[in-house]
Parts: C-alpha cells; structure tokens; sequence
C-alpha cells in the first residue's frame, strides 16, 4: 500500500490555539482524510514544541514547572484539534523520553562527523531580558522590549555547519521544481538565502535550562531548530531501536506551515537531513498568513479568535468548510465574521443544506417518504446533472492533490447549485399534479438522492460530519455506497428508497447575533 506522511508544525506551547493554527491542521486533516479515502496508508502528524526559554519563563511566572506548563497546554491544543475534528495519527511532543533521546543521539552523531563544532557567538545581549538582538532589531540602540542597555557579549556555543551543504541543496531544489511551493515562496528561498550562502547555526545555548542537554557538555542545551524540526522523524523511531515506521513513512511526502517558518523547513532542516546522510521531504509548503478583521492575530493585540467559540456557534464542518472555501490556499487572508456568515448562509444554508431539505421534503411529500421504483426515459434534464455529478471526483482529484482546496470545493459546490437549478428546471411540483408523470417525477428524485450521496462523498475530507447527516436522511446504510471511487457511478442507489426527514443541516444565521 503507498504510504502517505503529512505534518503540520509543531506549535509552540506560549498560549492558547487561535484560528491560524486552526488553519493548519484543518488542512493537513482534509488532506489526510482524503489520501486515506483514496486508499493510502496515511500518517498524520502534530504536536508541540515545549522547550525555550519562553516557557520556561512563563510557567515561572505562572508558579507551575514548565512541565506542568506544558502538560496544561498540550492538553489545551489536543482539545481544540477534537473540536474541530482533526484526526492526527501521532501527537509529538518535545518533552517525550523518547524524542528525546533521538535529538541527543542525532546531536551527538553530527558531532562525531565533525558538523557540529564548538565555537563562539558573538551578539547584542540584553542582560534583563535575557535576549540577544541583532543590529538592525534594536531600537535607537537599546533593546526593543524595553529600552535597556544592551551590550556585546560572547557566548560559547555549538554550530552546526550549514554552509557546507550549500551545493548540495541547491541541486536538490533544481532537480525538484515541486519541493518548495507555492513558486513564490520557493523564488524567495533561492535568492534571498541560498544563493548568498548558508551561514553556520547556532545550535546550543548555555544561558537556560529548560531543553534538552548536550550529553557531552551539560552546561549546554541543544537550541530551537535542531530540537524541533527533528520531530517529524523523533516521532517514527529514528535512531531508536525500532525505526521501522520511519522505514515505512519517511520521506514526509509533505510539511505544512505558514510563510515564516519556511526557511527553516526548506533550508535548515534539508541540511540537517544532508548531514545525516537522510532523504529529504518529498514536499514543504508554506501557505499565508490569516489575519483577523484586518488585523495581524496576536495575543498582545487581543484579538486572536478562538476556535471553540466558533465551533460552538457554527460547528466544526461549517468552520472547516469557510476555511478551505474562503481563502487561496498560499496567499494571506482576512478573516471576517462577516465573510463567515455570508458564506454560512449562502453555501451551507441555502445551497447545501436546502438540497437535502428539498429533495428529502419532496419525497415525503409526494410519495409518503418512499420513491417508487418507477423509471422513465432520461431527459435533457437528467443527462446534464448525470455528467455534472459523475465528472466532479476527477476534478475535486486534481484540485486536492495541488491542495487547491477552494477549487475543490468549488468543483463540488458547481454540482450542488447544478442539482438546485435542476429541481427549477424540473419542477417537481407540476409534475406531482399529473398522474401519468409519476415515472418522471421519481426518476427526477432518485436523481437528486443520488446526486446527493455523490456529493456526500466528495465533501467528507473537509466535511467529517455532514456525510452521516446525508446518509441518515437518505437511508444510507451499505457502505460500499460511501467508498470514494463509488462517486464516479451514478445509479449505485437502489430505486425505491425510503427517506426521514431531519432537522435543517446549517440553519441560517442572522446577522445582527
Ligand atoms: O513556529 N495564519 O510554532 P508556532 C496562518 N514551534 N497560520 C498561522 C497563523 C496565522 N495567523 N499563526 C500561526 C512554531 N499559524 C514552531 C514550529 S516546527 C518543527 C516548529 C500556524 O506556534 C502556521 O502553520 O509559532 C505557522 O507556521 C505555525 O502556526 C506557527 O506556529
Ligand atoms: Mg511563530
């Protein structure tokens, strides 16, 4: 079976999930779920980076270990991930024993290979803040948090050699054109870092204690980057005495994450990987960034939104669906609680949600909740949302695969508005009124059932929970009529069957609330 392996970061543990990280691992989640669809034996990964002296500071202030911190928020995290119906396979966290010990042991081998070497960084240091600035950070001069004083300091350190592995990463992205997209941000990586050339890193710190030490040298912790991206293979066993699902999974076949940690997944990382003799990701991707009403989220500026609230007024699969709908998966974004309920309403509501009210009602309403098992000869009509609806999976296919969700989507929605305007053009409610069109009338709502279940399908990837709603109204019950492969016939329902009206899928949302 061909594996498939998709990671979202792993997020920092300084405060509470917003709608960015949402975003993320809503889009990993309906990748994976439509890889699995599609038959692949799917790894999904998220977790959480807990080291830093960011955390160490806050559980300080906070009065709790920085484990408890830590432990707190993943909790926190995983909570808003089962909200919103994301169904990660592992959840890596940095503070895992056993992840660990594969940083200690990967720090120690690229020690012994001599990439990584003890040196000395010189820097700008703000003593009170603990930080070190670079030039152009300071402000007239002094720290920029506060204004201090901020002197040169050096610190020992250890470096890994990035520049050495320059060339070979360059060949890599020009013999992979796909490995870093969207193309601009691939343009960005070639010119402003590679092609000026890679400094050695910074990959040690003495100055806190909340990390993993350096085995040889305990007054070091290993810094950030190498502790964090090394996840993506702490968490299949790598270097552990059983690495056979990084054997299975490894190459990633894609890294997700917003533009600013890019460079770090698309340079930094590869070289890592370079220097341990590994193959690189098949793909990194980096899509924009959300703001909020205009705004950049932050939790200094206290507006990030939380995603609890959102489900608990609209749902899961209405917040999953306006977030792969609404935004170009690359560009940035603005979300808006008015462009939310636009969509809600006009999307969810009125098309989807009235589809399945309409064809369901009409059912009840001319044939006492069961279709007949009549069929008439196949009109115009027919035809047309026949095509319509067996074409659309190859093109959601094509779409999902470029992780075009919003084009996908908008090849599933062409089908729903195309069944909506079939029942206009049909017009049920005149041939109910005639006794010798009853063959008519019930090919046009098998027709629509049957759009529906193919329509339920396509959805599910973004949509997890919709699929049964559909299907319990329809009666739905074999599942060989939920399989992927089975939206590309159309005619799998079998005639005559029996529906149960439900309550409205997405009821309309006022404005003014
Ligand atoms: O960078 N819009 O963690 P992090 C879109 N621990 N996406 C957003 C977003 C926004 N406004 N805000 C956050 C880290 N994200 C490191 C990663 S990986 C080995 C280590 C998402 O908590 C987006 O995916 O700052 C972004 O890349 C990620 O959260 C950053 O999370
Ligand atoms: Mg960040």
């Amino acid at each position: 079976m061909k594996t498939y392996y998709i990671t979202t970061p792993i997020y920092y543990l300084n405060g509470d999930p917003h709608i960015g990280h949402t975003y993320t691992t809503v889009a990993a989640d309906a990748m994976a779920r439509y890889k699995k669809a599609r038959g692949f034996d799917v790894k999904f990964l998220t977790g959480s980076d807990e080291h830093g002296q960011k955390v160490e500071r806050a559980a300080a202030a906070a009065g709790v270990s920085p484990q408890e911190f830590v432990d707190n928020l993943a909790a926190t995290f995983k909570g808003i991930w089962k909200l919103t119906d994301c169904e990660y396979d592992i959840y890596q966290r940095t503070t895992n024993p056993a992840h660990i010990e594969s940083i200690k042991k990967l720090f120690k081998k690229l020690y012994d290979k001599g990439d990584i070497y003890k040196g000395s960084y010189e820097g700008l240091y703000c003593t009170p803040c603990e930080t070190f600035f670079t030039a152009r950070e300071l402000v007239d001069g002094n720290c920029p948090d506060f204004g201090h004083k901020v002197e040169t300091i050096r610190e020992e350190c250890y470096f890994f050699k990035m520049g050495k592995y320059q060339d070979a990463l360059m060949k890599h992205f020009d013999e992979n054109p796909d490995f870093l997209l969207p193309l601009s941000r691939r343009n960005e990586m070639i010119n402003n870092f590679l092609k000026p050339g890679l400094d050695d890193l910074c990959v040690s710190r003495a100055s806190f204690k909340w990390g993993i030490p350096v085995d040889f040298d305990p007054g070091h912790v290993i810094y950030v980057w190498i502790d964090a991206l090394p996840n993506y293979i702490s968490a299949l066993g790598f270097l552990s005495d059983d690495d056979s699902q990084y054997k299975k999974y490894w190459p990633a076949d894609l890294h997700l994450m917003s533009k600013e940690i890019v460079r770090f997944h698309s340079i930094i990382w590869p070289c890592i990987l370079l220097a341990l003799d590994e193959p690189l990701p098949k793909q990194v991707f980096g899509h924009g960034w959300l703001q909020y009403e205009g705004q950049k989220m932050a939790k200094s500026l206290g507006n990030v939104i939380c995603p609890k609230a959102l489900v608990a007024q609209y749902g899961a699969d209405a917040i999953r669906y306006f977030l792969l709908r609404e935004f170009t998966f690359g560009p940035d974004g603005n979300f808006t609680q008015n462009a939310l309920i636009t969509r809600y309403n006009a999307d969810l509501a009125n098309d989807l949600g009235n589809l399945l009210s309409r064809t369901v009602g009409m059912v009840e309403k001319y044939f006492g909740g069961t279709l007949p098992e009549l069929s008439a000869e196949e009109s115009a009509f027919d035809r047309e949302l026949i095509d319509a609806a067996t074409s659309m999976l190859e093109k959601v296919e094509t779409r999902m695969d470029k992780l075009a969700f919003s084009e996908a989507l908008n090849e599933i929605w062409n089908v729903v508005r195309r069944a909506n305007k079939y029942i206009d053009e049909t017009a049920p409610w005149v041939l109910a009124k005639d006794p010798s069109k009853q063959a008519e009338l019930a090919n046009v709502l098998y027709n629509l059932a049957e759009t529906l279940r193919i329509i339920a399908i396509a959805i599910a990837p973004v949509m997890p929970n919709t699929p049964a709603i559909i299907r319990e109204q329809l009666n739905i019950t074999d599942s060989a009529l939920s399989k992927w492969e089975s939206a590309k016939k159309f005619g799998l329902l079998p005639r005559g069957i029996v529906v149960t009206k439900g309550a409205a899928a997405f009821p309309r949302i006022e404005k003014e609330k």
